[in-house]
């Protein structure tokens, strides 16, 4: 079966896209495959509209990109435990409010992540990503090049220290937080595919970069995760019941909008596995 050619129309000056002209649950040749690869690397977060899939067509759609990343928090639909289920309510509101990179505590944090709008909000509930190629590119060349050469380390427990803080949450989480020991990564990486650099720090799961004393990191990532996040370096996607997002993990950051109150949101989510980031 041979699938149209994708239309990318950016959404914003630093970074996103609508794709047009494709719907994820056909099968996608290998020219289409290569087109959104290309399309994902240069504009960082593809959105695509009107996709009524179902979560296996997510998880085969996702798979076409690499090897998929279950998470080791968060509940699944029965029988695909590579689609993760994010669901606030308003017994359950959502507790991430930071800016972010998905699971960066990883030793291979992923490529990217799908992430697909099934029960939206009347209003709000928004989310933002930030071009860490962006970011990095309007450093002055002194500070580029002493970042350059950093790395810092990044923290499953840091970043789930709401949750474990819940009653039960340290015996719920026990065997995540065992399988996960902090990581270290560089603090610039160098995307695999667009070969450009991107600020890899995030306040979710970075804890502190090395060799620093602690009030020079602390001062420091403060510095950066302002820096990361200014308005010209962000795109914000205003979700609609199958609105299906693709964001390049390696270069991008996003925080969740909390403006929905204690409207339910349900969103489904297959990450895919990346490269160690160098
Ligand atoms: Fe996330």
């Amino acid at each position: 079966m041979h699938a149209p050619t994708p239309e990318f129309i950016p959404l914003a000056g630093a970074l996103g896209a609508e794709v047009r002209g494709l719907f994820l649950g056909d099968a996608l040749d290998d020219a289409t495959l290569a087109a959104l690869r290309a399309g994902l690397a240069e504009h960082q977060v593809l959105v695509f509209r009107g996709q009524a899939i179902t979560p296996e067509q997510q998880r085969a759609f996702a798979a076409r990109f690499g090897v998929l990343q279950p998470h080791p928090a968060y509940p699944t639909p029965p029988g695909v435990p590579e689609v993760s289920i994010l669901e606030h309510t308003a017994e359950k509101p959502s507790l991430i409010e930071a800016w972010h990179t998905d699971m960066t505590f990883m030793e291979r944090p992923p490529l990217g992540s799908i992430l697909r709008g099934c029960v939206l909000p009347a209003r709000g509930g928004d989310t933002l990503w930030a071009s860490q190629y962006a970011a990095y590119e309007a450093l002055s060349a002194p500070m580029r090049a002493f970042l350059d050469g950093l790395q810092a380390e990044h923290d499953f427990s840091y970043g789930f220290k709401e949750s474990l803080a819940l009653p039960g949450g340290r015996e719920r989480l026990a065997a995540a937080v065992a399988a996960n020991p902090p990581r270290v990564h560089p603090v610039v990486r160098t995307h695999p595919e667009s070969g450009r650099k991107a600020l890899f720090v995030n306040p979710l799961f970075t804890t502190r970069i090395l060799g620093l004393t602690a009030a020079e990191s602390a001062a420091l990532l403060a510095f950066l995760y302002a820096h990361a996040v200014a308005d010209e370096r962000t795109f914000r996607l205003t979700w609609a019941p199958d609105t299906v997002a693709f964001w390049d993990n390696r270069c991008t950051l996003h925080k969740p909008v909390n403006d929905h109150g204690l409207q339910h949101r349900l969103m489904q989510r297959v990450v895919i596995e990346g490269d160690r980031p160098r």
